[in-house]
């Protein structure tokens, strides 16, 4: 199949939200599908539809994107660039048709390596898709996929901290009714937990609390939630190191937090789904209340769920809006690190207070 060209005009007819074209290295990215869950955010790109991106994205100034970031720009290629028909040089077209032309033999798997000079560039590429492909297969049910495989522990966990994009949500069981649960809309959260944290407040007061008392371990919870955020997110979600190295705790891995790594963009797979939140919160209240007595600890724990509430609405925030200059600008950035940069560290989300006390802090 022979690559299709376009003209720097057609590129930039494709300007809008629901067509979205641009130019990269000379070839031709129709990135409509995943405007809307540019990590960035969508006006980063739309500001930039149908023109060349090639600078922009390796700006140091405005972001230098990941190698992550890169990959899935290649899942977006429709063709390259006619620089024939615009006022470019003749060696800017040498090197597209080249391009076009190991392309065309990449897809087909013809190993004639003739006269290609770009040889290792393009070798490279193909043994990341092909190192790629032997994880998991997203068109797939993911989770009968991981429960069936045999990766090592250390092959997984590579894995599984490599973003990907898919349009769309990826599934993760065959059956549609076991799937229904797996998915969690952001509202979901408040509209499940809001009734849970007044009525417990308001059991601290009926059981004798003073509504200056209740208050006080009302936000004592929310501090200690801060701690608890910070505590399960490094050592739950990134047991790692200490993970048995066996697929039902690959897969269980995979199913807290793993699977936000690997598609960090999934916005049904961010929040944590109520009915399994709920297994949590259990030993958490009985946790509570044998360290306070009765009336306190429905205080603490009213504060802790709601600081619970803020915390995972802050992260799908940060994932998927425009954030507010102050403060959520800087935990995007910090949050969006741990993601694309480095996930031994940065485990604050609504903010950096523990990640400074146990030296975990991203410099960025
Ligand atoms: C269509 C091609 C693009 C793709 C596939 C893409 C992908 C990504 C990805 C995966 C990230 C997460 C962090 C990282 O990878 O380092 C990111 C962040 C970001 N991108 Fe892009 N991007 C694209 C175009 C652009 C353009 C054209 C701009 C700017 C004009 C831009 C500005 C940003 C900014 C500012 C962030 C970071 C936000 C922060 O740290 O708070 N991106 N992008
Ligand atoms: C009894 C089993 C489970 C328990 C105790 C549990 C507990 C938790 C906890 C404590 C969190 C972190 C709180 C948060 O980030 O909001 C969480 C997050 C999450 N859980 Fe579960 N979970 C269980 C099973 C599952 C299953 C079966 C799925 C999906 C199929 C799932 C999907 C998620 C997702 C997507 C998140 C959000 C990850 C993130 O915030 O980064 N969990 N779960
Ligand atoms: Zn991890
Ligand atoms: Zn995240
Ligand atoms: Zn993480």
């Amino acid at each position: 199949m022979a690559q299709q060209k376009f003209s720097v005009q057609q590129v930039q007819a494709h300007k809008s939200e629901d067509s979205c074209w641009v130019i990269h290295n000379n070839n031709v990215y129709d990135v409509s599908s995943f405007v809307q869950d540019h990590p960035g955010g969508e006006e980063y790109i739309l500001d930039h539809a149908g023109s060349d991106i090639t600078d922009l994205m390796s700006d140091k100034l405005s972001h230098a994107h990941s190698e992550g970031a890169y990959e899935m720009l290649e899942e977006f290629l429709i063709g390259s660039l006619d620089t024939t028909t615009s006022a470019t040089t003749a060696a800017a077209t040498a090197v597209t048709s080249s391009v076009a032309t190991k392309r065309t033999n990449a897809k087909t798997t013809t190993t004639t390596d003739d006269e290609n000079e770009d040889e290792d560039y393009h070798k490279e590429t193909d043994l990341i898709a092909d190192k790629k492909s032997k994880f998991l297969d997203l068109s797939q049910p993911l989770l009968w996929q991981l429960w069936n495989s045999d990766f090592s522990k250390s092959f997984y966990l590579e894995q599984v901290h490599i973003p990907r994009h898919l349009k769309g949500s990826a599934r993760i069981f065959g059956s549609p009714y076991l799937e229904v649960f797996t998915k969690t809309p952001w509202f979901v959260i408040p509209i499940f937990w809001l009734p849970i944290i007044a009525y417990n407040f308001n059991r601290s007061l009926e059981s004798g609390l003073t509504a200056d008392t209740a208050a006080y371990y009302f936000f004592s919870g929310m501090f200690i939630w801060t701690l608890a955020e910070y505590v399960i997110h490094r050592f739950l979600f990134h047991l790692d190191d200490f993970l048995p190295d066996s697929t039902f705790w690959l897969t269980a891995h995979f199913l807290l937090h793993g699977i936000h790594h690997y598609l960090p963009m999934d916005r049904l797979r961010l929040v944590m789904p109520p009915a399994l939140a709920v297994a949590l919160a259990v030993p958490l209240f009985k946790l509570g209340h044998s360290i306070f007595a009765a009336p306190q600890a429905y205080a603490v724990m009213s504060g802790a769920f709601l600081g619970y509430v803020l915390y995972d609405m802050t992260h799908y925030y940060l994932h998927h809006a425009k954030v507010f200059k102050i403060h959520f600008k800087e935990m995007k950035t910090y949050h969006l690190a741990h993601h694309y940069k480095n996930f031994e560290g940065g485990y604050g989300i609504t903010s950096k207070i523990w990640d400074r006390v146990f030296n975990t802090e991203l410099k960025l």
